[in-house]
Parts: C-alpha cells; sequence; structure tokens
C-alpha cells in the first residue's frame, strides 16, 4: 500500500511517525472521510470546506491544502484502485519536544497522512436496513470539529458492535444528537427531521445532500432535536454518511420499527440519492 506522509509517497512499511507527534500524544489533529462515485471525489468542495474549518477551529496551521486534490487522485493510480475508492486524510499540529500541552514554542509543520483503499458497498444494509442502540453522548462540546479525538465514539461503537447493531445513536440531555460517525434522521407525518446544525453534530456532507434533496423534491424538514422519550412517536428513521450513504434504520434497541422494513420516505429519499451519485 502506497500512502502520502508528509511530502511524498511512501510505501506503507517504510513511514514512521514519531512517538512525539501530537496527534499521537494529544489526539491534536482532525481528518476527513471522502469517497468516489465513478472514480470521482464527491462533493471535494464540500469536504475541503469542512477540513479547513477543522483546522481553523483547532488552530492548527496547514496552508498547502490545494495540492491535497491531485494527491488523492495520484494515490488512486498508485495503488491501482480499480473501484471505487475511500480517502483518509488525517492533519495533526506535528511532532515537538518536549511534551507541552499548550501548542510547542518554536514553529512545526504539521503532519499529514492520506490513504485510498477500496471501498466496500454496504448494499445489504441499505437494503434491509440496521439495527441500532442508543448511548449516552459523553463527547465533547465542539463535535462540529472533525477531531481525531474519539475515544468515546470508539467505546460507544464497540459497544454497538457487541450488541449486533450497525451504529449507536447518541443522546444528550434527553435529546437525539447523531451516531457515532453518522448523522441520524426520523420522518413522521411525512416530515422529515435532524438535529439543527450547532455544536452538538458534526454537518454531515450526505445530510446537506440529503436537506438539499428535500428542498428540490419538496419533502417538509424541520432542523430540531427529537427527543429520546418522543421516538416512538416516529414512524420511519434512518443514518447517513459517506460511506453508509441513506442507511435505514429498523430497530433500536429492543424496539423494532414498522415490522423491521424500511420507511416509505426513506426509500424514496434513497432512489433519489441513487440518481445523484449515478449521473455524477
Ligand atoms: N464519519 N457525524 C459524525 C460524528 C461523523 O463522524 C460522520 C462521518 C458523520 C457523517 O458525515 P458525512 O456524511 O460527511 O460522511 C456524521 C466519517 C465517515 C468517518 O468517521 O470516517
Amino acid at each position: 500500500m502506497i500512502i502520502y506522509f508528509n511530502t511524498d509517497f511512501k510505501l506503507l512499511k517504510d513511514v514512521s511517525l514519531s512517538p512525539f507527534d501530537r496527534g499521537f500524544l494529544f489526539a491534536d489533529g482532525v481528518y476527513e472521510s471522502i469517497r468516489t462515485y465513478h472514480k470521482k471525489l464527491f462533493r471535494y468542495e464540500d469536504h475541503l470546506e469542512r477540513l479547513k474549518r477543522s483546522l481553523k477551529e483547532t488552530k492548527i496551521n496547514f496552508t498547502d491544502l490545494a495540492s491535497i486534490e491531485n494527491i488523492i487522485y495520484e494515490l488512486m493510480i498508485k495503488n491501482e484502485i480499480d473501484d471505487e475508492a475511500l480517502v483518509y486524510i488525517q492533519i495533526t499540529r506535528g511532532s515537538a519536544f518536549p511534551r507541552t500541552h499548550s501548542f510547542p514554542k518554536e514553529k512545526i509543520s504539521p503532519t499529514i497522512f492520506i490513504s485510498v483503499q477500496e471501498l466496500k458497498e454496504s448494499i445489504e444494509q441499505q437494503t434491509n436496513g440496521v439495527k441500532v442502540i442508543l448511548r449516552e453522548d459523553v463527547r465533547w462540546l465542539r463535535c462540529d470539529i472533525k477531531s481525531t479525538s474519539l475515544l468515546p465514539v470508539v467505546l460507544a461503537s464497540q459497544k454497538a458492535t457487541e450488541e449486533n447493531a450497525a451504529e449507536a445513536i447518541l443522546v444528550r440531555d434527553g435529546m437525539i444528537t447523531e451516531g457515532t460517525h453518522t448523522n441520524f434522521f426520523a420522518v413522521k407525518h411525512e416530515t422529515l427531521y435532524s438535529a439543527p446544525k450547532s455544536k452538538l453534530i458534526l454537518e454531515g456532507i450526505t445530510r446537506k445532500v440529503v436537506l438539499e434533496l428535500c428542498d428540490i423534491f419538496k419533502i417538509d424538514y424541520r432542523e430540531e432535536f427529537i427527543e429520546k422519550d418522543d421516538l416512538k412517536s416516529f414512524d420511519e428513521f434512518f443514518i447517513t454518511s459517506t460511506t453508509k450513504e441513506i442507511t435505514p434504520v429498523t430497530s433500536i434497541d429492543y424496539w423494532t420499527i414498522n415490522e423491521g422494513n424500511p420507511g416509505k420516505i426513506t426509500k424514496s429519499l434513497q432512489s433519489l440519492f441513487k440518481k445523484i451519485v449515478e449521473d455524477y
């Protein structure tokens, strides 16, 4: 596997990272996951904007963003990716000794790592739907930043795996925020509900596309928090992300929704989404 690391393309086995890298010591870094359709990066400008914002909010001074797109396409060629690709980009504040919590006094260069791999499509999950579990949202209060500081969601996601669920949906103060790595949607009386853009959720690019589809096809939606105790008053649910696209949720904890069948609005949004990516 060939990756991009700092200034060069390298064989993975030839890469070494300083243990004093602040990404390793403090999870002092940000990341993006992007996918391709027809080998073209999907909504690259949106991902780049979000990356820029994450860097700005964390005060990580990485300036060479313009070259990333070409590096990714180059990596696809070098790794002979024949199908669709999943791209991972991580930028940390860089490496400095001695270890200090505040930013190092001397100027350091951020560490950048980019990988591409063949994407495994989750067709079965998108057709039949998935089980999710509810977990307390114990993350920090800047979930709008795509930070690599992911331990709370690693633990929640592991719990989901142990319970044979595809995702853990997070609940803060009785309100549903989002999944560990997905946005969450609910439908009631043909109106879509999604948590509002705020510091409590990541503004997913797939979420944005779904809301654009609602605007175009006149599907009513509200950006409002849903209360956990009110979940049973909704008709259907789904989660969205770059890799899961629109995935129906057919059970939440021990509650099977609509006899385990994906909902009507969910299915129509899935087919509208499919059209967009087919023509991409
Ligand atoms: N996760 N919410 C969180 C907390 C996420 O980590 C993600 C993405 C999303 C969905 O965002 P998007 O539609 O832009 O993929 C929502 C990526 C896939 C990851 O962690 O790799």
